[in-house]
């Protein structure tokens, strides 16, 4: 089968992480990268062999040779990077969070139905063979019904106010960058909660430092989850039922394995195969949808996209995180 080619915008942490695991995707290769930086361009296409490299996003998306486009540019890009890219029909993979706010997500699906192209958000949790099972074993009542969810992803950021995590001109935050990952694990685990609660210590920049979120669901079970850049706590999930508990070890939202410890007192631990670093699932996602002629996954679809950004829409009112140039 042919091969998707793919091209890269930005060259930055995520970017390498990406190309390292397109080596390991399915039906892939990687054949341009776009950079602000000719010089930064031509490094990273020499340490992943990519034989087109730009000084502009702008020439990437145009590159014939490009199939399907990944974007790994801070928050405040996913959008313009997206329409950009659907606008010189190519197919898109961009990063959590998809857009900024709903209004930015509606925006990019438009986009991508009017150019009849394939888009989804880089929400890779979705797509690993870990967070997968968990969702199997709940499914068959392995902990019977769910009590309480807890996720923690949190860690001691040693960045300065300017970087993507404090810096509200690039729409930084704790819960943009990593809460949405425990926003995620609740609404894929237990769906749409009836009502939350949530929380936010704001700083000097007016980005969240810290942001607590307690999702309530019908009957008496909850989901309570914190995301900071200001404690390091262990990133771990757990999900427990009325039998038992199912354990995901830090960080859960990366490839791992399972324990089911159940209130008999036994453990079970379920050992998980990984391919590659775990961001190669999602790209072989993508590379099927694109054979089979779809625009949007199944797995992580534009509903899935849209439920969680009109959630974290709601967190963010709640709490007064405001993106001052996107946010109207
Ligand atoms: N899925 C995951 O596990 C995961 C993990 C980390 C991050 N992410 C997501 O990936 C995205 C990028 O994160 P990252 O950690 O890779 O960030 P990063 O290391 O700061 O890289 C961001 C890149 O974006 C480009 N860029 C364009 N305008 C920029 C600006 N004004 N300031 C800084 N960089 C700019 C730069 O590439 P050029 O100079 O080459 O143009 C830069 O290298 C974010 O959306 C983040 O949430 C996802």
């Amino acid at each position: 089968m042919k091969k998707i080619r793919w091209g890269i915008i930005s060259t930055g942490k995520i970017a390498h992480v990406f190309a390292e695991a397109l080596k390991y995707a399915d039906n892939s290769e990687l054949v341009a990268i776009g950079s602000r930086n000719i010089n930064t361009a031509k490094q990273f296409s020499q340490e992943f062999n990519v034989p087109h490299y730009y000084s502009s996003y702008e020439e990437l998306v145009k590159d014939n040779d490009v199939d399907v486009v990944y974007i790994g540019t801070p928050h405040n890009l996913h959008c313009e990077n997206t329409l950009m890219a659907l606008e010189n029909n190519k197919h898109v993979l961009c990063e959590k969070p998809f857009g900024v706010n709903g209004k930015e997500v509606r925006k990019m699906i438009a986009k991508a139905k009017e150019k009849n192209l394939f888009l989804m958000e880089a929400l890779w949790s979705r797509f690993l063979p870990n967070i997968i099972k968990t969702k199997e074993l709940l499914e068959a009542g392995e902990i019977g019904k769910v009590r309480l969810l807890t996720a923690y992803f949190a860690f001691k950021s040693h960045q300065g106010l300017e970087h993507r995590q404090f810096n509200m001109d690039l729409c930084g935050g704790s819960l943009l960058d990593i809460g949405i990952y425990n926003v995620f694990y609740s609404l894929f685990m237990l769906g749409k909660p009836v009502d939350f609660k949530a929380a936010a210590g704001l700083g000097v920049t007016g980005s969240d430092n810290s942001c607590s979120i307690t999702f309530k669901y019908s009957g008496d079970t909850l989901a309570v989850t914190h995301s900071s850049f200001m404690a390091d706590t262990p990133i771990i999930a757990e999900i427990h039922g009325e039998t038992g508990k199912i354990f995901l070890e830090d960080k859960y939202f990366c490839p791992g394995n399972i324990k089911i410890i159940r209130y008999t007192g036994k453990e079970v631990f379920i050992p998980i195969e990984i391919k590659g670093n775990g961001y190669n699932y999602e790209a072989d996602e993508v590379v099927k949808c694109i054979q089979d002629g779809k625009i949007q996954s199944d797995k992580m679809s534009w509903d899935n996209s849209l439920e969680l950004i009109d959630m974290l829409d709601a967190i963010r009112k709640e709490c007064g995180i405001i993106y001052p140039k996107h946010d109207d």
